[in-house]
């Protein structure tokens, strides 16, 4: 029968975990779950949302918890309106569904800083995130005991939903360190979660930050019988896939990632068989509405669509991967139970399109008032938590040279008397820009725009701005520091918030809001197509909708039905660049899959080549097959500022080479820091039929992958081995190995590499 709200409210449940079997009651319970954001739907949609979960053969519904969504402001927490957490369970349940819940206090996700709240970046450390620091487990406690209150009523325990609480997320991806696991364990505890917790690591991980008191499920969107084979390696008791992944997140600039049907449905299919659970990441992604989008490291924002290539689609469309899955679930569902039919789609509308004929620049709707600074610091130590910053200096007069900054997070714009002379940009480490003479002393003004701190990784500890020390080189090689800054900002706050916005008739040039407007007699669903503008944010009746960016890959903002209104709509965009056409117009259909040329920010085109003439190998050799993480260790350290692997071969006998993730290790065993890392020089890399860029071999990710051309026109370079990726490690360092991990996916999956050789030196790519 199939659960209704009458007998979940009657009373609460006791849901345990058995030898084999999650057990509901004393019954086996297999727990058929799919994971929704509720921060990324509107919140008038919850409920057909889930409802679209449960119709699909679902009986769960996992949902996280982002700690800074809930706590922008120390100590300032809100639950209300899309914040709501609480409502999301209670409707869940009244849908006939359990509910998961990821408190964090890390979550990932995608989401900034991966949930964690910005202000604890001003506390100085380099790596205290994710830690037993107190500066760290203080304000951690204090959000699981504020989540204990609020939710602890809605665990199963006592008449709710919630059957299982998740303890941090994927900690064998960041650290080893069990006993921050532990004291993590107890403070979610001392919340008052009386229901069973759990940890979920990708499969290549489980075993590292596995304790006996806290059971493991694993993370693949491959493979399940690995998964469940290192499971069964840890524990007795039911087999878990923690995240199971319909699909993979977008980041701007690279490919839009779709995720297959036929292997989904017949992984879905062989967990089940095997008496498995599974949470489906996404069964609905939805949308990064606001500001939230995170960033993949080294620096990658994520798109502000949130699509997923999930079943349920980023407006709640469904079609033949619903349909699909769904099928996949039908013959595994519990006796006497039956599944909904799905909710109808909700009503679309198109827009024609409409003018902005006002605008103001960012320059004049700054605060008069200036933080003033001998140096700039990051800007949480200026209480900014992120915006729009403005930065003034005055250089002296004299010859031509180079200005440069620490770091610079993310981008900016210079300008030397009111003239733009470069950017800057931290996706490429371009901190640097070049001043022409002056023959008297020159207004330097630096508009710096933040996006997204990055959500994975050490890179957590994101702090933006200008970092400081500046210094003006002159091309003679002379350093002086640049002092005595005016800094203003824009803080956008946690929900987008504008300044007050002195509109006039007519354009702008360069960065500048823009109003218009548009009128209609209904309201329904609609997307904004954004192609006509260069990088920035829209707000639609003051409620900010996201960041939008002309490379794409998405091209269009989902714009729900409920946020219009009838009448007159007030539209805002703030656009870094100036819009090419400053006009809007709602589509029928979201665009999620354009990528254009990059027009403003432009990196120059790469000249770079491999060096490796006369330079001896410090390893050759042959890689295990499979899908394991492998360490190789060189005969002596080497020490190098550039690293190279060389793929001779591969296992399928093609002339593909991919790599899920590339580590090297240091002299004592342990990995070494990759967030300094660049890619100086990759052969080929596939860069339209997927993201095969050789940037997904640095990002710790081991889902996503570096591979070599296959499209054609798709990709650069050479199509065929010697495949050779030159990474800079942005400072010499002594190498003692190498850490490995293939292309993850079953036995045969292309581009595992067999013979290879790696380098290691000052300069093994040449030009940039
Ligand atoms: C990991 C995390 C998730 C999410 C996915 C990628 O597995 O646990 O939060 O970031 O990767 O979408």
């Amino acid at each position: 029968m199939p659960m209704s709200a009458q007998v979940l409210a009657a009373g609460s449940h006791r849901f345990t975990i058995g030898d084999k079997d999650f057990l509901l009651d004393g019954k086996p319970l297999q727990i058929r779950c799919g994971e929704m954001h509720f921060a990324r739907v509107p919140r008038e949609y919850w409920q057909h949302r889930l409802k679209l979960i449960k119709a699909m053969g679902l009986n769960t519904v996992c949902a996280y918890l982002f700690w800074n969504y809930h706590e922008w402001r120390e100590g300032k927490y809100d639950w209300a309106g899309q914040r709501d957490a609480a409502e999301f369970c209670r409707l869940a349940q009244q849908e006939g569904l359990w509910v998961i819940l990821r408190p964090g206090p890390y979550a990932c996700a995608e989401w900034e800083m991966g949930g964690l709240p910005w202000w604890l970046l001003k506390h100085p450390g380099d790596a205290f995130l994710r830690t037993r620091s107190d500066a760290f487990m203080t304000p951690a406690r204090g959000w699981l005991r504020e989540v204990g209150r609020v939710l602890g009523p809605q665990q199963v325990t006592h008449g709710g939903a919630i059957l299982m609480v998740q303890v941090e997320n994927e900690y064998g991806f960041f650290s080893n360190d069990l006993e921050y696991m532990r004291v993590l364990r107890q403070a979610t505890l001392d919340a008052g979660f009386d229901v069973p917790l759990f940890q979920c690591n990708p499969t290549n991980a489980v075993a590292k930050t596995h304790i006996p008191e806290l059971f493991s499920v694993a993370n693949f969107g491959t493979d399940p019988a690995t998964g469940f084979k290192a499971l069964t390696a840890l524990q007795k008791g039911p087999l878990m896939c923690g995240e199971y992944y319909s699909g993979w997140f977008d980041t701007w600039g690279a490919p839009h990632r779709r995720g297959g049907v036929e292997g989904a449905v017949a992984d879905i299919a062989a967990m089940l068989k095997a008496n498995g659970s599974f949470s489906l990441y996404m069964a609905h992604g939805g949308t990064t509405f606001g500001l939230w989008g995170g960033c993949d490291r080294p620096f990658r924002p994520d798109t502000t669509s949130y699509d997923y290539d999930a079943p349920i689609g980023e407006a709640g469309w469904i079609g033949d991967k619903f349909d699909a899955y769904r099928k996949a679930m039908m013959p595994f569902l519990a006796p006497g139970e039956t599944l909904p039919a799905p909710p109808p789609r909700m009503a679309v509308m198109t827009i024609p399109a409409f003018a902005f004929t006002e605008s103001v620049t960012v320059a004049s709707s700054l605060p008069a008032r200036a933080i003033k600074a001998q140096s700039p610091e990051p800007i949480e130590q200026y209480d900014i938590s992120r915006g729009l910053i403005a930065y003034r200096v005055t250089l002296p007069a004299g010859p031509a040279g180079v200005l440069e900054a620490a770091k610079v997070r993310d981008l900016a714009w210079v300008e030397v008397d009111g003239k733009q002379v470069g950017t800057m940009d931290t996706r490429y480490r371009r901190f640097k820009v070049e001043i022409p003479a002056r023959s008297k002393p020159a207004v330097v003004d630096i508009l710096l725009y933040t996006i997204a701190r990055v959500n994975f990784g050490i890179e957590v500890h994101d702090r933006k701005g200008l970092h400081g020390p500046v210094v003006f080189r002159t091309l003679e090689g002379a350093a002086q520091p640049v002092e005595n800054w005016e800094i203003r900002a824009i803080d956008f706050d946690a929900d987008g918030v504008l300044p007050a916005l002195a509109f006039k008739r007519g354009r702008s040039k360069g960065a500048a809001f823009w109003r218009g407007g548009f009128e209609v007699s209904r309201t329904a669903d609609t997307f904004l197509d954004m192609s006509g503008w260069g990088q920035g944010i829209v707000w639609v009746n003051g409620r900010c909708l996201g960041r939008y960016w002309s490379i794409g890959p998405t091209q269009t903002m989902y714009l729900p039905g409920p946020w219009i209104r009838r009448g007159r709509n007030e539209v805002v965009v703030l656009d870094l660049t100036g819009p090419r056409e400053a006009r809007i117009a709602g589509l029928a259909e979201p665009v999620l899959d354009q990528l254009h040329r990059e027009r403003d920010l432009a990196r120059p085109a790469s000249t770079a080549a491999a060096q490796l003439d006369g330079v001896k190998p410090v390893i050759e050799g042959e890689f295990a097959p499979g899908s394991a993480t492998q360490d190789v260790r060189f005969a002596a350290p080497v020490r190098g500022r550039q690293f190279c692997l060389e793929s001779l071969d591969a296992f399928d006998g093609k002339q593909y080479a991919a790599v899920a993730e590339l580590a090297l290790l240091g002299t004592d065993g342990k990995t070494i820091e990759q967030s300094g890392w660049t890619i100086a020089y990759v052969s080929s890399e596939e860069a339209n039929k997927e993201d095969g860029g050789a940037l997904n071999a640095i990002n710790g990710q081991n889902s996503d992958y570096w591979h070599t051309a296959y499209s054609g026109n798709g990709g650069t370079g050479n199509a065929t081995h010697p495949h050779r990726l030159v990474i800079d490690l942005g400072a010499t360092v002594e190498v003692a190995g190498l850490r490995y991990t293939p292309r993850q996916g079953k036995d045969g999956v292309t581009g595992r590499i067999r013979h290879y050789r790696a380098y290691v030196g000052e300069r093994l790519a040449t030009g940039n």
